[in-house]
């Protein structure tokens, strides 16, 4: 069943609900051997694509495949693809582990697998109670488990963090990891670029059905250029000392400071001391990969401002960084297998002979 490819392909996807525009001609694809994150606002589309990918939904125009064919072509879909998208579709009065046996049976997986996965997702204390007693984060471990039952190829996460307690998170970002390194595909959905920020190689950002930006992560953090605030006691010398040194970009604040880019504090520096400029602050600011973010998409629901809170990245007036991104990074154009070389297919991601590692709690299994 494993034939070591395992790409998804997003053409040209679209879904219209009655007059909205859920998804809007989406395009990306997601290379074995890869994390990538599908990050958006709330109401941005991620749910709605994924549920394209899976079958659940039929798009309105464009195709979502996996290893080149639709969900409904897939032989032993469970075998191919496993996928988190709701994670409280559980039979309340059934137990996690008759939760999973009857899974199991269903795709035809011996009942070890059962233990085996209870183990993994860190839920073996809590196999016989249950399912509808279970908190959030322990659904989302069962889900996942549920997930992983036929050993696919492929995972898709809709918000598979959400629930999950620091150590869960931690357990989870490792795991995906080590899943990918296997020559296995991941795409994993979140509206928190700072949640998955350490697990994915590349990204796709949506915002209102459309494509912000797509390509891999560290395109984006190198397209943060630092930015340095300078106090001067005289900013019109600064600015003049500065621009006859070559540095262009300069532009003189309100307040009498001059914010200068692509130059380092050093730089500045020396050339107000040369000019004999005197500085009494300076500072450098790096917009973070969160802010850029904000910047790309465009909450569609975003709350009221509160009283006395400044308007910021969330909706508000545009954040002190809009004028450095007012242009979203180039798309990448992907190369299959020349960015992510694919490693040796294993056919088990457990090692073998490890059991519970102790005073883990609910964190699972060491990958
Ligand atoms: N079955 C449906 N019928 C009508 N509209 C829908 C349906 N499913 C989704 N939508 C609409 O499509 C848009 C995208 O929703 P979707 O659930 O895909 O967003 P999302 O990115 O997953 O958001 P969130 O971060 O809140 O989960 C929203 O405007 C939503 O109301
Ligand atoms: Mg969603």
């Amino acid at each position: 069943m494993h034939d070591g490819s395992g790409r998804i392909a997003v053409q040209n996807l679209t879904k219209q609900f009655g007059a909205v525009t859920a998804v809007q001609n989406l395009s990306f694809t997601v290379e074995p051997g890869s994390v990538t994150g599908f990050l958006g606002p709330n109401g941005a589309g991620k749910t709605t694509t994924l549920r394209m990918l899976l079958g659940l939904v039929t798009p309105t125009a464009g195709t979502a495949t996996i290893n080149g064919r639709r969900h409904h072509e897939l032989g032993n879909p469970a075998r191919v693809v496993g996928s988190v998208l709701d994670n409280g579709s559980f039979h309340p009065k059934r137990t996690a582990r008759n939760h999973l046996r009857v899974y199991a049976a269903a795709i035809g997986v011996p009942d070890q697998r059962v233990d085996e996965l209870l183990g993994l997702v860190g839920l073996a204390p809590a196999a016989d109670r249950k399912a509808g007693d279970f908190s959030l984060g322990m659904r989302q471990r069962l889900a996942l488990a549920t997930a992983l039952l036929g050993d696919p190829q492929v995972l898709v996460l809709d918000e598979p963090a959400n629930g999950l307690d620091p150590e869960g998170i931690a357990w989870l970002r490792n795991f995906l990891r080590s899943f990918a390194a296997q020559g296995r595909t991941v795409l994993v959905s979140s509206h928190l670029l700072s949640e998955v920020e350490q697990t994915i190689d590349q990204v796709v950002i949506v915002s209102a059905g459309t494509t912000r930006y797509y390509g891999p992560l560290e395109n984006l953090r190198q397209s943060q250029r630092p930015r340095v605030l300078v106090q001067p006691a005289d900013a019109p010398a600064l600015v003049t000392a500065l621009r006859e040194a070559g540095v262009d970009k300069v532009e003189p604040t309100a307040d009498g400071r001059v914010t200068v880019t692509d130059s380092t504090v050093q730089q500045i520096g020396d050339i107000a001391a040369k000019a004999g400029v005197a500085v009494y602050g300076i500072e450098e600011q790096k917009a973070d990969l969160e802010q850029l973010f904000f910047q790309l998409t465009t909450p569609q629901y975003s709350g009221a401002p509160l009283p006395g809170q400044p308007q910021g990245a969330w909706g508000g007036a545009p954040s002190q960084y809009q004028s450095q991104y007012q242009q979203p990074p180039q798309p990448y154009q992907q190369h299959p297998g020349q960015q992510y070389p694919q490693q040796p297919y294993q056919q088990n991601y457990q090692q073998p002979g490890q059991g519970p590692q102790p005073n883990q709690g609910w964190g699972g299994q060491q990958q």
